[in-house]
């Protein structure tokens, strides 16, 4: 029924904002034609300075073949907007009842075999498509902000989403040049922005402390954690950093750790069932690699990190 991801040629963003005008620059940097739903013509210009900071970005990132600023159409009008689209980015105002409207419209003027993806931050599908009569075909696409330079892309669907749907929105971002990660459950929030929350909440606990700055905070994750999470997430740092013993060794030495007391965040009982999910997950990504192997991977990586930032600061 949806056509093949590789196939669109044409998607349609809608919003004006940050977010709107940030997917519109990606669109148009991967070679698409683009048409630009703009709520009110005011916004044209704040539309296009949003687009030319993000296309200087994006032409030194390198631009796909045939990509140009020329292959955008900016419209007023809904139904204009929509003429043609083989696939929507929608983001509008985050209010649930702006965005309820929208999908209702949408539902009737689009046909049922064009996904609807929403930038949602914190509404879920399931509210956003309560009103809409083809709710199959809408999912969430949550974007990581500035969305025209970083990856990721959080995927999932509604109580009424064809799960077919979801999974195509994974296959078209992959084309479309972002990671896809297709989330488990519809839960307020995403995975990377509950990450997020984890250590804003942790710092939010140190400065009111007194037991840190802000500037102490970021000094801390940005000469730290940052460049070695460019090569590993947090769980595959850990694991790589207990050696032979991974994050076997990790979780049964340190799991105690968990519950000291200077950590605020409350920790989740380490029972076997999370211990043995840490384990195996780590052990299927490592494969068949020996963790010297991933920790040389990773200073790699972490040195061409670094040299890309001083030269920039340098610059
Ligand atoms: N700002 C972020 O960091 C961030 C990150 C990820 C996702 N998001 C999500 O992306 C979406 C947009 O965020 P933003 O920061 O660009 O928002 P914004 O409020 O700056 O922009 C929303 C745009 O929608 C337009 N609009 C108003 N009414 C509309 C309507 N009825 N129909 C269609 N468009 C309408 C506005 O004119 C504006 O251009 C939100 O759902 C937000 O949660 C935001």
């Amino acid at each position: 029924m949806y056509s093949d991801p590789s196939n669109v040629t044409r998607v349609t963003s809608i919003g004006a904002g940050p977010i709107g005008g940030g997917w519109a620059a990606h669109f148009l940097a991967r070679g698409y034609d683009v048409t630009a739903y703009l709520h009110d013509a005011g916004e044209t210009d704040a539309f296009n300075s949003i687009l030319d900071t993000a296309w200087g970005s994006l032409t030194e990132l390198g631009l796909a073949e045939g990509a140009s600023l020329d292959r955008l159409r900016i419209v007023t009008d809904l139904d204009e907007a929509l003429e043609g689209a083989e696939f929507v980015q929608e983001s509008a105002p985050e209010r649930l009842e702006i965005k309820q409207a929208l999908y209702k419209r949408m539902g009737d003027i689009l046909p049922a075999s064009v996904i609807i993806a929403s930038s949602t931050s914190g509404l879920t599908m399931s509210e956003i498509q309560a009103t809409c009569a083809t709710p199959e075909r809408t999912v969430i696409g949550h974007p990581f902000n500035p969305p025209y330079l970083l990856p990721l892309v959080e995927i999932v669907g509604g109580e009424k989403t064809d799960p077919e749907a979801v999974a195509w929105a994974g296959k078209f971002f992959e084309v479309a040049g972002k990671a896809p990660l297709l989330m488990k459950k519809e839960i307020p929030g995403f995975v990377a922005t509950r990450l997020q929350e984890a250590l804003w909440r942790e710092a939010l606990h140190m400065v009111a402390n007194g037991e840190a700055t802000p500037e102490d905070i970021d000094i801390a994750l940005m000469n730290g954690p940052a460049p070695r999470m460019v090569s590993q997430g947090q769980c595959m740092a850990f694991h790589v950093a207990c050696g032979e013993g991974g994050m076997a060794t990790n979780l049964d030495q340190f799991g105690p750790a968990l519950k000291l007391p200077w950590t605020r965040l409350d920790a989740p009982e380490l029972t076997r069932d999370l211990r043995d999910r840490m384990v195996n997950g780590c052990n299927a990504i490592a494969g068949e690699r020996h963790f010297e192997d991933m920790a040389a991977q990773r200073d790699r990586e972490i040195v061409a990190v670094l040299r890309a930032l001083r030269e920039t600061r340098l610059a």
